[in-house]
């Protein structure tokens, strides 16, 4: 039989990272994780109840007891926080304009890491994020690292947005926003957005979706070989 592999896929926002990542892993037969969607719900929760995602102690208390599952969807997986579903609320543009604030929480992220090490426990895994490969699975047999510029990340959010029905801001305001991001993830000082020394680069910009899913395959298959 084949082994399951660990799978390691990060990049910016946009890059195409949780569209590849879910295709492999239906492909393969493994599992997938991701761990933005439980940055984004620890942001839902904070804002929910009130709390400025800049009062670390009251973000830390509330990462601590709220619980975040997943279940299998049509076309998102669906993500839970205590059994309430938010699969749509924390993909709004209020929730990526908080995010990289709670992400940047130290102890946040070691209780995230935590948990996206049991998921990872499983077998065959397929995990996305942003410190996937430098630090929550450094021992991933694949890791790769997707890259595309700004502006056509920018184009993707924004068509994405209009598919899914998500009220949008303009492509030069998204193009902005996501630029933020992009810096604040980058800079923060516990685990951040770089690739890993052993991470495969991929540029997305003028690749389709299934050309980066069969270089990814590629890679996983050969892989499994050795
Ligand atoms: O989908 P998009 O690329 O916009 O973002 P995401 O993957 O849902 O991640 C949202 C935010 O969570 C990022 O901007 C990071 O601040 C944070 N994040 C992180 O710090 N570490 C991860 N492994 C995943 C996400
Ligand atoms: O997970 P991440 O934020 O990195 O990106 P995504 O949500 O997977 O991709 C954002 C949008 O770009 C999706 O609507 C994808 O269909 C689209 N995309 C694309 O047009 N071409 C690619 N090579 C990859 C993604």
């Amino acid at each position: 039989m084949e082994k399951g592999l660990q799978v390691a896929i990060d990049g910016p926002a946009s890059s195409g990272k949780s569209t590849v990542a879910k295709i492999i892993a239906k492909r393969f037969g493994y599992v997938y994780c991701d761990t933005g969607a439980m940055y984004r719900s620890v942001t839902w929760a904070a804002l929910e109840n009130g709390i400025n995602v800049n009062d670390t102690k009251q973000v830390i208390d509330l990462a601590r007891r709220i619980k975040i599952t997943f279940e299998p969807g049509q076309p998102d997986q669906r993500v839970f926080v205590d059994g309430h579903e938010v699969t749509k609320e924390i993909r709004t543009e209020k929730i990526a304009a908080n995010v990289s604030a709670v992400a940047a929480i130290p102890e946040v992220r070691a209780q995230m890491v935590e948990q996206q090490r049991q998921i990872a426990q499983t077998g065959g895994i397929v995990m996305d994020g942003r410190d996937i490969g430098t630090t929550v699975l450094p021992n991933a047999q694949v890791k790769v690292f997707l890259v595309a510029s700004a502006h056509e990340r920018a184009r993707r959010r924004y068509e994405e947005n209009l598919q899914k029905g998500l009220a949008t801001q303009s492509l030069d305001e998204l193009e902005a926003a996501i630029k933020l991001r992009d810096q604040k993830d980058s800079t923060r000082k516990v685990s951040p957005l770089t690739q890993a020394k052993d991470a495969i680069l991929i540029d997305t910009t003028s690749l389709t979706i299934d050309q980066v899913v069969d270089e990814i395959s590629a890679l996983i298959k050969k892989n499994q070989d050795n």
